[in-house]
């Protein structure tokens, strides 16, 4: 293992110039205009991997975005893991407030600027990495390692379940090991152990057969944007509690022993949402901002549209308005059940003289994951010696959908090992990720391998 980090750090600057190369591929998964480029970004990790001796490396193709698998064994007795990631990055848009392009990688104040720096390309890569630390100094992985990444978790994750179900052999492993999530703080270890899950749905009120002259018939005839606005409007209440009926049937209460360990995180409510421009955080009655942000289910408005748009004023009364609007689930909260509940809130509130249409765009699960198992002793072993004061566990307000799938179509664990900030701005302009940070996720997955290998 010492061989293997000292091969890391030395070769850390080239490390950074291959991760530069796989940023500079635009990766979208959501705009089809890409789909070329993700399938460059999927091959090029084939090349990579192909390089490092995995065998079996291949880019699998779906009806979507290709799969890219490989494995490299290291001995059948060996405990095997199964890494996951995703090379499809988020849409770059707003170009005009990158400082530097999205697609074109730079380093530039410690840290690596792209689009996918931190989520994910940046952070599967260091498992790449650590694989090539122990392939390169003579030894073997002290783990059998599998990969699988991929190209579609920025868009809902279509064909993943499908292609891991029809897969569970060539996949099966003793855990899951993610890192695309983040530290709780810098140089503040931890270990996610909660991911929030989601159900996305997209509401269209349609009133007047067409656009009408707002002068003509309004007054007489309803607005479907004003109905729209408030509707949305009364899905929280005063105590910032969400209003469709039956929305919290399923929430699991936290306990006491919970609630501790949240308030025992070192977390500045003040400072966090300072950072963001605002001066107060603004949390459901009862619960500390960081329960909010992270232990308890939310409704958000993503979008909203009608009528016109464009510069100066059209009056007009539209026909149609739309919302997205996304609701960040907990255990033992079901995505299609809340879709439905949310269907049924716009067609009970809604006034006669509109028609409701509700679309479900995507869902995943909640989870929360055992801290007790060899893997998470080692990955918490791990991130001790490289930070030297233990990890925290944490529950993250982001949803990783892949990870309940893993639990139901395999019985498999992940440990949830990442080291973004939330301030590294995924899915924002700038987005980066800091050079200290991806030495220390490099290191603590050789440690990791090193201490579960050893554990079982
Ligand atoms: N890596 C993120 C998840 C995440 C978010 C981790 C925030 C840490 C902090 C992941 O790529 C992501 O963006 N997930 C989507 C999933 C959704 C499309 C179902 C999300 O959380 O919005
Ligand atoms: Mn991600
Ligand atoms: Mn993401």
């Amino acid at each position: 293992m010492l061989q293997a980090l000292d091969y890391a750090r030395r070769h850390q600057d080239r490390f950074l110039e291959e991760l530069v190369a796989l940023l500079g591929i635009p990766s979208v998964s959501t705009d089809s205009a890409y789909a070329e480029e993700v399938a460059r970004a999927a091959a090029w990790l084939v090349d990579h991997l192909r390089g490092l001796g995995a065998t079996g490396a291949h880019a699998a193709p779906t009806g979507g975005h290709p799969i890219v698998v490989a494995a490299h064994q290291a001995a059948p007795a060996r405990p095997t893991i199964l890494v996951y990631g995703h090379y499809d990055v988020q849409p770059a848009d707003p170009l005009e407030l990158w400082i530097s392009p999205p697609f074109k990688p730079v380093i530039r104040d410690g840290a690596i600027y792209a689009r996918g720096a931190c989520d994910d390309k940046g952070q599967l890569f260091m498992w790449v990495k650590a694989l090539e630390a122990y392939v390169k100094t003579g030894g073997l992985p002290p783990v059998n390692m599998k990969f699988i990444f991929e190209g579609e978790e920025e868009c809902g994750s279509t064909h993943l379940p499908p292609y891991i179900q029809a897969h569970t052999d060539a996949l099966a492993a003793d855990v899951v090991c993610i890192s695309d999530t983040a530290l709780f703080a810098p140089d503040v270890p931890s270990i996610t152990c909660g991911l929030r899950g989601m159900s996305y749905v997209e509401v269209t009120l349609t009133g007047p057969n067409r656009d009408l002259h707002s002068g003509v018939y309004g007054g007489a005839i309803e607005n479907p944007i004003n109905v729209l606005g408030q509707l949305i409007g009364g899905l929280h209440d005063a105590d910032h509690r969400i209003t469709i009926p039956g929305f919290y049937d399923d929430v699991r209460p936290l306990t006491a022993a919970e609630r501790a360990e949240f308030a025992a995180l070192p977390f500045d409510a003040a400072a966090w949402a300072a950072e963001v421009g605002v001066g107060h955080t603004r949390t459901e009655a009862g619960f500390t901002p960081l329960e909010g942000a992270t232990a308890r289910p939310t409704l958000d408005c993503n979008g909203i549209w009608g009528g016109y748009m464009g510069e100066g004023a059209k009056t007009v009364l539209p026909s149609t308005a739309s919302a997205k609007i996304s609701m960040r689930l907990v255990p033992d909260q079901d995505p299609q059940d809340i879709a439905q509940k949310t269907r049924a809130y716009f067609e009970a509130h809604a006034p006669p003289t509109m028609h409701v249409r509700l679309e479900e765009i995507h869902g995943a699960v909640p989870v929360l994951v055992s801290t007790e198992s060899p893997a998470m002793a080692a990955a918490a072993h791990a991130l001790e010696d490289v930070y030297g004061q233990r990890p925290f566990f944490t529950r993250i307000g982001g949803s990783i959908p892949v990870v309940a799938d893993f639990k139901r179509l395999m019985g498999l664990d992940s440990v949830l090992m990442g080291f973004g900030l939330d301030t590294d701005a995924i899915h924002s302009p700038n987005e980066h990720f800091g050079i200290d940070r991806f030495r220390q996720g490099v290191e603590s997955i050789i440690r990791f391998l090193a201490a579960y290998g050893s554990s079982s």
